[in-house]
């Protein structure tokens, strides 16, 4: 069944922008791409909890080179649809980021903010290199300077939900990728 027929009928998603299968083939895509470029080099691949854990765990499994997973955890949305500037982040104990080569995996870069403390943190940690990638990349909406090495799709400037992204803590498991009505948040 066409993934974006059977669940585009859910009355909070006004349009699917990606469905399960459009999603998974660039995944796929960009595993191949980090095989390539991680060729030879030990890599630490770092998911973003919670939203960027679903992409995380697909894209570990399109990447064929060596690797160790690893999350941390942040902050900057307190079940809204407008970002704060400041972050909150936490490694999990006993991860040390001291001489890796790390990958982020995140759901979207909006304003940047959380990929660039992220990043920050896990360089002031004593990572080698740290790298990112995200599924998703809103540029209009962009307050920071930050280089994405691997990005899955452009966006325009809508709030969308699934494949990890939520709102208010729902929607993580939609396996697609849609735009929320604003008649959800918009009250
Ligand atoms: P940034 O710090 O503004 O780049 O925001 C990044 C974080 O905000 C992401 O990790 C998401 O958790 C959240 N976010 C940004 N845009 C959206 C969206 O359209 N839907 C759901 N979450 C979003
Ligand atoms: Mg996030």
């Amino acid at each position: 069944m066409d993934s974006a027929k059977s669940y585009a009928t859910d009355p909070a998603i006004e349009s699917v922008l990606f469905t399960r299968e459009q999603i998974a083939a660039r995944v796929k895509e960009l595993g191949e791409q980090i095989s390539r470029d991680y060729a030879g080099k030990p890599l630490a691949v770092i998911g973003v909890l919670r939203g960027g854990a679903v992409f995380c765990v697909d894209l570990i499994r399109q990447i064929s080179v060596p690797l160790e997973l690893s999350f941390i955890e942040a902050s900057s949305y307190q079940n809204g649809t407008t970002p704060q500037t400041e972050v909150k982040i936490s490694i999990s104990r006993g991860f040390t980021a001291k001489g890796l080569n790390i990958l982020i995996a995140e759901d979207i870069i909006d304003t940047g903010h959380t990929l660039k403390a992220v990043r920050e943190r896990l360089l002031a940690e004593g990572a080698l290199s740290v790298k990112t990638c995200c599924i998703l990349n809103k540029p209009a909406r962009r307050q920071t300077e930050i280089d994405v090495d691997y990005i899955g799709f452009d966006i325009p400037d809508e709030f969308v939900v699934g494949y990890g992204l939520d709102y208010a803590n729902k929607y993580r498991n939609l396996p697609y990728i849609g735009i929320l009505s604003r008649s959800v948040y918009e009250k």
